[in-house]
């Protein structure tokens, strides 16, 4: 059985400050559910912060994006190493964000992860098909060479530990969930594919989260599937509310 694990993409919300009562307010209002894995993912700058409020707690820390470099002249980047000083376990990479708006592509996200499992964190390597891929019936084809790009260089061992979170685009911020069938296919696919990289061991054992559009409303359906190994969260993760009912759900 694999261990659940429901993450929260803060994004580019909350200070420090802002962080900071957030936590307080998950650590406070309910003790997370000991059968899960739950984690946070701030901003940077409130790593630190964070970091000290969960010290001795089950949720565990995650960054957002990392460096391919351990360090060196990289203006305005932040290196593996360092997150994992602060106490980070995850690290999200290839976000569609970060492939959209930071041109990230395969081969860069692959040098992020090498970094990553460097330090013996675990990534949290997102995938997802757009919109216009799902129409024209690409789903698997995106997801095929999203999987090969960033993982192709790798072996079994390297990569356990490994978290893969499926997420459609078109669902991301966008109010749209994927059906628990949908999301379900794409998660026998990606397994698949990790079977034939990796062997059915190894695929067995890795956790596939789904993330778009997670809601307190229809999360209980998504976890509640065998398939889905949890949850990636953007805007329902701001508030421990909305947060921890999806972190009980199914
Ligand atoms: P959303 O974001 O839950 O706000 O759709 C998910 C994500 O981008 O990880």
């Amino acid at each position: 059985m694999r261990r659940k694990i429901v993450a929260g993409n803060w994004k580019m919300y909350k200070t420090p400050a802002e962080a900071v009562s957030l936590v307080t307010e998950i650590l406070r209002v309910a003790p997370p559910r000991n059968d899960r894995d739950v984690v946070v993912c701030p901003p940077f700058t409130a790593l630190s912060r964070v970091s000290q409020l969960l010290k001795g707690s089950p949720v565990k820390l995650g960054a957002q994006n990392v460096c391919w470099e351990k360090e060196g002249a990289y203006t305005g980047e932040i290196s593996a190493p360092m997150l994992r000083e602060l106490g980070c376990e995850y690290v999200i990479v290839g976000h569609s964000e970060r492939r959209q708006y930071f041109r990230e592509d395969d081969a860069l996200i692959a040098k992020k992860l090498k970094a990553v499992l460097a330090e013996h964190m675990k990534p949290i390597l997102c995938v997802g098909e757009r919109l216009e891929e799902r129409e024209g019936g690409r789903t698997n084809e995106v997801l095929a060479s999203q999987t090969k790009g960033a993982l192709g260089e790798f072996d079994a061992t390297q990569v356990r530990g490994l978290v893969v979170a499926y997420e459609p685009v078109w669902a991301i911020g966008t109010g749209k969930t994927a059906t628990s069938q949908m999301a379900v296919e794409a998660h026998q696919f990606i397994r698949q594919l990790l079977a034939e990289m990796f062997g059915a061991g190894l695929a067995g054992e890795t956790r596939i989260q789904y993330g778009g559009s997670v809601k307190p409303e229809n999360a209980a359906e998504l976890l509640r599937e065998p398939e889905i190994d949890g949850a990636l969260v953007g805007g329902a993760s701001l508030k421990a509310d909305s947060f921890l009912r999806i972190v009980h759900a199914g």
